[in-house]
Formats: structure tokens, sequence, C-alpha cells
């Protein structure tokens, strides 16, 4: 019997990763998540028989030691982060508090709570956004970071954490990073999710400075393909860097979901959709570009399964689909203003 820990597990990757590994045989999964505001609500895990779902803030050392203690966990998958730039430039302590000292209880938990024989991997998910804006090329695993904000400072500083972790204590700690995700269940703050509900409430789609910048889009599934990939071949000590060499710019990856939206309603045009667009003051630091190089993923026989219009365009279904998804997980947490200016 595996046990595997996950923590996040009501975030939207984290929830997706127990979605692609639940009802598995011979798998156990322990999900501590805090349950804020990002987080799903509601009786997410009941059609999976395998998912114990316990609320707790892993921040509290004597909590996780304790679970960790009690379950011995084989693997330990570490999703939980608040993860949106813009609250991270509204509340940095916020960031430096939850996201680097639940890393550090984690790791805590598993030095003291598990006896010292016990075989287990320490999966730490990060982000492409540690090693900063990367105008030319892609950042191998060796790049040094160079974060701009506090949420990816704060997550730069959980990976040098719990690198330190296998060099002191030896423990089997993997390092993973991987570029923009995109799906279901993610928290409507975000760009893709954001722009469709905007777009389907006839309000305002704001585009940071003049749209240019971009990103590299995977789909969460084939991101959760990847970890399970690392989680099996990754040695420990290793960083694997996960992407899908997909760039597109902030404004053409908005005017394609418009598209999709309009193709999926007579009743609503693509131009009118357009005049929604309004390019607003742009993020502070916002950096310009990300890029991976995904070499060291690559190695393991991994890579990107699904066409990125084909997911796109069933990413963008899905969420008008499940509409009331998007009404229940909003209601009293989100008002959909601009946060992350500067004062
Ligand atoms: P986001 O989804 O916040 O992810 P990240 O900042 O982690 O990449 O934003 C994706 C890109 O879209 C980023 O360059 C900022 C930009 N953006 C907008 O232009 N308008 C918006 O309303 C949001 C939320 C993001």
């Amino acid at each position: 019997m595996e046990n595997i820990l996950v923590t996040g597990g009501r975030g939207f990757i984290g929830f997706n990763f127990i979605k692609q590994i639940a009802n598995k045989k011979n798998i156990n999964i322990i999900n501590l998540d805090k349950r804020s505001y990002s987080s799903q609500k509601g009786d997410i895990f009941k059609s999976f028989n395998n998912v114990k779902d316990i609320k707790m803030n892993i921040c509290n050392q004597t909590n996780v030691t304790n679970i960790i203690k009690n379950y011995k966990p084989n693997k330990i998958v570490n999703f939980a982060a608040e993860s949106h730039v813009d609250r991270s430039i509204e509340n940095p302590k916020h960031f430096i508090e939850n996201n680097i000292l639940s890393t550090f209880s984690l790791l805590e938990g598993c030095l003291r709570g598990l006896p010292s024989r016990h075989k287990y991997k320490f999966i730490q998910i990060s982000t492409d956004e540690v090693y900063g804006s990367i105008t030319k090329g892609s950042a191998t695993t060796s790049f040094p970071m160079k974060p701009s904000s506090p949420y990816s400072s704060s997550k730069a500083a959980s990976e040098n954490i719990a690198y330190s972790y296998y060099k002191t204590f030896n423990m089997p700690i993997i390092i993973t990073n991987c570029t923009n995700n995109y799906g279901p269940y993610q928290f409507p703050e975000k760009l893709i999710p954001l722009t469709i509900f905007n777009a389907l409430n006839n309000k305002k789609i704001s585009i940071y400075g003049n749209g240019t910048q971009s990103r590299d889009w995977l789909h969460v599934d084939d991101h959760i393909t990847a970890i399970l990939k690392i989680i099996k071949s990754g040695k420990p000590g290793g960083k694997y860097h996960i992407g899908s060499n997909h760039e597109i710019s902030n404004l053409k990856l908005v005017k394609i979901i418009l598209k999709i939206i309009a193709q999926s309603n007579k009743n609503i045009k693509y131009n009118d959709l357009l005049n929604l667009i309004s390019f607003v003051t742009d993020r502070p630091a916002h950096d310009l570009r990300y890029s991976l190089d995904i070499t060291s993923t690559s190695k393991l026989h991994w890579t990107p399964k699904l066409d990125f219009e084909f997911g796109l365009k069933s990413t963008v279904n899905w969420y008008l689909e499940n509409s009331k998804w998007i009404y229940k997980n909003l209601q009293n947490r989100y008002d959909g203003k601009r946060i992350g200016l500067l004062k």
C-alpha cells in the first residue's frame, strides 16, 4: 500500500492531481488543505474512496508532524501555496509566511516524524517564475533564480530550503518547476477563467500593459502526468522542468478565448466581446516572458500530450458548462476588483 500525502488538494493543481490518481488500487491519499479563499468548497472528494480530506494549516508544525508520524507517507507532494502574483504585491507578508513556513513545516515534519529507514520521496512543486523574466532562450535547471515578485521569491526561497534538507539531512527531495497551467477548477482570479467569467458577465477584460507579455501554457493534466513520472523515476536532489514550449502573448490568448466563447453561442458576437478588452496599468515588475528548458523531464520519457488549441477549447467549454462552479467558488471571496497596484 502506498500512502500519498498531498497538501493543497482543494486548490487547482492539487485537486487535478488527486482526481487523476483517486480510486486507484493500493493507494491511500491524505489531503491537508487549510481551505483558503481559493480552495474549492463542498464535499468534492465524495466519489473517491481512498481520499482522506483534512482541514489543516500546514504551517502548524505540531499538527503536521503528528499526521506524518501517524500516516507514514511514502510520497509527499507539496502543492499548497498562495499563488496569485497580484495578491503577493498587495500583501507580501502573507506569501512569505504561508509559502515559506508551510514548506519548512512539512520538511521538518518528515525529518522528525518519519523513521530513519522509511522510504519516501518529497516533491516540492515550484514554478517557472522563480527565474524571473527570460528575454532570450530558456532557463535550464542550473539557471540562477532571479524572482521579481513576492510570490515568486517565496517559491524560490521554499525551493532553496527544500534543497538544503536534501544536502544537509540527506532527505529525498525532488523539485519540479512548471510553466503556467490551465484547465478545469482554476480559481477565477487567474487570466483564463477570469477572462471567461468577465466575458459571460459583459464585464471589462483587463489586459495589463500592452498585452505583449508571453507565457508558456501547459494543460494541468499534462503537468500531472509529468509529476507522476517524476515521482516514479525522478532522482532525489534532482530538479525537473515541466512545460509545453507553447508560448503565446496575453492579448493573443485572450482573443482566442473570446473566439471560442463566441463560437459556442450564436447570440454572442465576437466583436462585442472584443469591445470588452481594456488595456490597464501594468502589473508592477511584470515579467515579460517565462521559458523553461524541459530536457530534465523529457529524459524521463515525458512529453505533453494535449494540443494547445484542443486543450484550450475543452477548458473554455468546461467553464461555460460549469458556470455554477465559478459562482459557487467566487461567492464572498473575490469581487473581481483590480488588486496589486502600487499605492
Ligand atoms: P496570471 O494568470 O495571474 O498568472 P501569472 O502571473 O502567474 O503568469 O497572469 C497571466 C498573465 O496575464 C500575466 O502576464 C498577467 C496577465 N494578466 C492580465 O493581463 N490581466 C489580468 O486580469 C490577469 C489576472 C493577468
